[in-house]
């Protein structure tokens, strides 16, 4: 069986590699007499490059080509992405993706295209980078009714946080160390920003409770205005601050889904999770919590899961993976702004003295600590969000310069 990759980037270049290396392996255990990889498409030629050969610049060769069954996506973006992930389904060739903005976004749509032309549309690469946990989710915890999914789903924010933890280093220089060990997107605004997060919990979630989740429909804060006086602030009261996607089923049948720096507390396995390193919660009426731990970036972590999702397709070549995934809605998605928590919060006021007495009022139970700076900084115990910035927003000359959700 042929295989082409589209885009020779970090996770293409992991996949042709991954391929080469343990090729014996992955042929045996795809049942196939062969995998070829026959083209990489991407804009760039690359001179000296072991599979220069194989690059080429038109996507109509591949689409062209019959003996092509696998395509992978290793592209990111949606445009031309979908474009060409649709056409290729069309045209009968199964695909392969690590494109979480994609799946996020379309994931409905070209499981449908995938459906009615017979072929498989996987994605274990999108959510976890190396960790397996599409497979676990829909398959091995199918017996289940997930209650919540929750995670550090980003590896990029993960590595900026536990170096600004641990060793007190500037956002800047962290980022710039994440992004030559390739775990940054291309645009690392996407990490920083929360985006990437909000995709791979909208993934999650479509799995975990059956309908689409849509990136505009969830609550998504990033890290950009985390300062490391923040950071040890947390630490203060006992808590350290990681970068949460979390889903969770409520009462009412809707869902709850949010993404935003949250404080752990130290001593659980969640603020345990260190660098590029990622882990996912899921929460079973059966099971109780499951834990996936892992590299949730790079090279070769991420081409592991590619590589994995082509040996079932070259093993499934007429039979389709079925992921119970339906349309979503507009009332689906709860706002994560109503969802009650105990909230951290660090603010300046004109009047310290007289703003701490009113804080005290709005929040009986709320617990302070004392600052070098003289600034205010407290948990105001649990209430709605919305209820918290809206009782904050009542107290002259207070200035709220840092609000964050504790778990
Ligand atoms: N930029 C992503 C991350 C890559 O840092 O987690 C893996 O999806």
């Amino acid at each position: 069986m042929d295989i082409a990759i589209m885009g020779y980037g970090v996770v293409g270049s992991g996949v042709a590699l991954l391929l080469q290396k343990n090729y014996e392996s992955i042929v045996a255990r795809s049942m196939q007499s062969s995998l070829n990889l026959k083209y990489i498409l991407d804009l760039l030629d690359f001179p000296g490059d072991p599979f220069e050969s194989l690059i080429i610049h038109d996507f109509e060769t591949i689409l062209r080509d019959e003996n092509i069954g696998i395509v992978v996506e290793t592209m990111g973006g949606l445009n031309p992405a979908y474009d060409f992930v649709r056409r290729c389904l069309l045209a009968g060739k199964s695909v392969v993706t690590s494109n979480k903005e994609l799946v996020a976004t379309k994931g409905y749509d070209l499981l449908c295209v995938a459906k009615e032309h017979n072929v498989n549309f996987l994605f274990e690469a999108s959510v976890g980078g190396g960790i397996p946990i599409i497979r676990p989710l829909t398959q091995c915890l199918a017996a289940n009714e997930i209650t919540e999914v929750a995670g550090i789903l980003n590896g990029t924010t993960n590595f900026i946080l536990t170096r600004m933890i641990e060793n007190a280093m500037p956002f800047d220089h962290a980022l710039r160390l994440a992004q030559n060990n390739g775990y940054a997107e291309t645009d690392p605004t996407a990490d920083i920003d929360g985006h990437d997060a909000c995709r791979k919990i909208c993934i999650l979630a479509a799995l975990s409770f059956g309908q689409h989740v849509y990136p505009e429909q969830v609550r998504t804060q990033g890290i950009a205005a985390l300062t490391t006086d923040d950071v040890e602030a947390a630490g203060d009261f006992g808590y350290a601050v990681k970068l949460l996607g979390r889903a969770k089923r409520l009462p009412n049948g809707r869902i709850s889904c949010s993404v935003a720096p949250t404080l752990v507390p130290r001593e659980s396995m969640l603020a345990n999770v260190r660098d590029v390193y990622n882990a996912i919660l899921v929460r079973g009426n059966a099971i109780d919590d499951v834990i996936f731990y892992g590299r949730g970036a790079g090279k070769l972590p991420t081409a592991s899961a590619v590589v994995a999702d082509i040996i079932d397709c070259a093993k499934h070549t007429t039979r389709r993976r079925f992921f119970g995934w339906e349309a979503g809605g507009t009332h689906f998605v709860a706002d994560a702004d109503d969802d009650a928590v105990n909230m951290f919060v660090r603010a300046i006021a004109d009047d310290t003295d007289q703003a701490r007495q009113q804080l005290v009022g709005l929040f009986p139970t709320m617990e302070e600590k004392k600052t070098a700076s003289g600034s205010l900084c407290f948990m105001t115990g649990v209430a709605t969000p919305r209820l918290v910035k809206q009782a904050l927003a009542s107290i002259d000359g207070l200035q709220v310069t840092q609000m964050l959700r504790v778990l």
